[in-house]
């Protein structure tokens, strides 16, 4: 297809200018049938030419960010995704979270997934231990599922998940061998409310096994999160509501390693003596309790 290639002249000069070969990249990409997919990859092709032009990006550094995201995908499969580590550290993730949630100032803050969410995770009853075995300080946690107006929302399916007293979650572990644990899948009834025992999740370190957790201590060195729980809130009629709830006693909600906490989700899990628990159950030991609403938005 000699018809195509044009002079040497003219190939010398694309090739010798950084600011021509931009203009001949985005050119091209103009073509983009779809016009969000069109935007996006035009802005991609800008902002990251204009980031390997502004620290003038070495030939050497070019291939270790490849090898590196060759190793980042490596880390990832169902339940553990590095990418999202990455995108959590570098505050892409609460960035997208913050300006993409439309709600009012009343309803509930949402906050990043997380690497570690399972599709399918296990059902329990209302009011069930979700612990599976996980070690740690038994914990009480219950709350409604609220509207706007603060009407119940039945029949909302609510995932929650969170670390065990290591600051390990299940998929951190041999998912095959121990089966999901600090892990479930809840449905409220008529009168929105949830309820469930575990136990008291714990501040943890990013894994320190990844490459994320290698970026982290090349530059930041903050690499832990503040203790909490996950949960991802979904019902007909609203927007799904990705949150966590934050222990207001950790030592590390100032400079979460991932950006995450926000003030409203904060809240207090109270130790309590042995004895009878809010749902009638006799404690044996110690244990916590947690109470907290979530106000969702519809659309
Ligand atoms: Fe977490």
């Amino acid at each position: 297809m000699t018809h195509h290639i044009k002079s040497a002249q003219t190939i010398e000069n694309i090739y010798d200018s950084a600011d021509l070969i931009t203009q001949e990249v985005l050119k091209r990409y103009e073509g983009t049938p779809d016009p969000r997919l069109r935007e996006l990859m035009l802005s991609l092709i800008k902002h990251l030419h204009g980031f390997a032009r502004d620290v003038k990006l070495t030939g050497n550094e070019w291939t270790f960010l490849m090898g590196f995201l060759e190793e980042t995908g490596k880390w990832c499969f169902p339940g553990r995704n590095e990418f999202v580590i990455f995108s959590d550290a570098l505050g892409l993730s609460m960035l997208t979270v913050t300006q993409d949630y439309k709600r009012p100032l009343h309803a509930t803050e949402p906050t990043l997934v997380g690497p570690f969410l399972l599709e399918e995770a296990p059902r329990f009853e209302m009011g069930s231990d979700i612990s599976g075995g996980a070690a740690g300080s038994p914990m009480y946690a219950r709350g409604r599922i609220l509207d706007t107006e603060g009407k119940p929302v039945a029949r909302a399916l609510i995932d929650v998940w969170h670390s065990d007293e290591r600051g390990l979650y299940d998929v951190q572990e041999d998912l095959q061998k121990t089966g999901p644990w600090a892990r479930a899948l809840l449905t409220t009834g008529a009168d929105g409310g949830y309820a469930f025992w575990s136990v008291l999740p714990v501040d943890y370190p990013i894994p320190q096994d990844g490459t994320a957790i290698r970026m982290m201590r090349a530059t930041t060195g903050r690499t832990w999160r503040p203790a909490h729980l996950h949960f991802r809130i979904r019902a007909e009629g609203f927007l799904t509501l990705i949150t966590h709830i934050f222990d207001r006693s950790s030592g590390n909600l100032d400079g979460d390693a991932v950006f995450g906490v926000r003030p409203s989700l904060i809240a207090d899990f109270i130790p309590q003596s042995l004895g009878k628990a809010p749902d009638g159950k006799v404690m044996d030991r110690d244990f916590y309790t947690l109470d907290y609403d979530f106000v969702m938005v519809r659309g």
